[in-house]
């Protein structure tokens, strides 16, 4: 495939609906998610998207019920403690973006060394953004820059202390379910995203529905202000 975006971010929505759709509780639909997520990953590698970013957890989605947040956090710690995981199994790169310092401690560790044990791979690099806030993270960085002793911003240095630091901007945005907003996602590296809002709930997304997704941002005309 030609015109493959570089990065990918996806909105993963539409669990609860589908978990309620089949008069099951909200928490299996996340269980489902985690398995579109696994296909998802390996759809990238196959089909050389270099960066995609999940959005898996809101800095708002605290918000939720304690029973929902906590089985969010059991199935990213199964998942990420699972022995040869598909991120090692199929030298697929992790790192995370968002403050990690709220999730329970054994939750930070398995991150933290999903993240040391994949460092050195240059494939495909799988960001997952957890209590990621669009606005957080811009307040963050500017609050880095400040600290270091900055005395003005600009775009560029923004855009670099921001938790995806040298990560290209994210050149096609998903969200699924069929819900037209962003919730706080990646407000600055969205600036000239291609948004694209498929109407499938997240538990039920495979590779079938990311190859339309790449057919849809490939026939788009991406002019940046300019003209063409
Ligand atoms: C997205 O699915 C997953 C997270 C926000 C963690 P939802 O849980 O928001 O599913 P709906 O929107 O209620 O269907
Ligand atoms: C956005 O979905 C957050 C994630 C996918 C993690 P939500 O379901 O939380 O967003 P709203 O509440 O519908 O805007
Ligand atoms: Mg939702």
């Amino acid at each position: 495939m030609n015109n493959i975006p570089t990065h990918i971010g996806i909105i993963m929505d539409g669990n609860g609906r589908w978990a309620t759709k089949r008069g099951l509780p909200r928490t299996l639909g996340h269980k489902q998610g985690i398995k579109a997520i696994e296909k998802t990953v390996l759809a990238c590698q196959k089909l050389k998207i270099k960066y995609c970013t999940f959005f898996a957890f809101s800095t708002e989605n605290w918000k939720r019920s304690k029973e929902e947040v906590d089985t969010i956090f059991d199935l990213l710690r199964q998942y990420l403690k699972k022995d040869n995981n598909v991120f090692l199994k199929h030298k697929i790169k992790v790192d995370t973006i968002g403050l990690l310092d709220k999730f329970p401690k054994d939750l930070q560790d398995a991150l933290a060394n999903i993240k040391e044990q994949t460092a050195s791979f240059t494939d495909t690099c799988i960001i997952f953004a957890l209590n990621y806030g669009g606005r957080d993270d811009i307040v963050r960085a500017v609050n880095k820059l400040i600290t270091s002793g900055c005395k003005q911003v600009s775009e560029e240095l923004i855009l670099h202390s921001l938790d995806t630091g040298d990560i290209p901007e994210p050149d096609l945005v998903i969200r699924t379910s069929g819900e037209t907003r962003i919730s706080n996602f990646m407000l600055y590296q969205m600036a000239y995203s291609e948004l694209y809002f498929p109407k499938v709930l997240w538990p039920d997304f495979n590779e079938k529905h990311l190859i339309k997704c790449l057919e849809v941002y490939q026939k788009r005309n991406r002019r940046f202000g300019g003209l063409n």
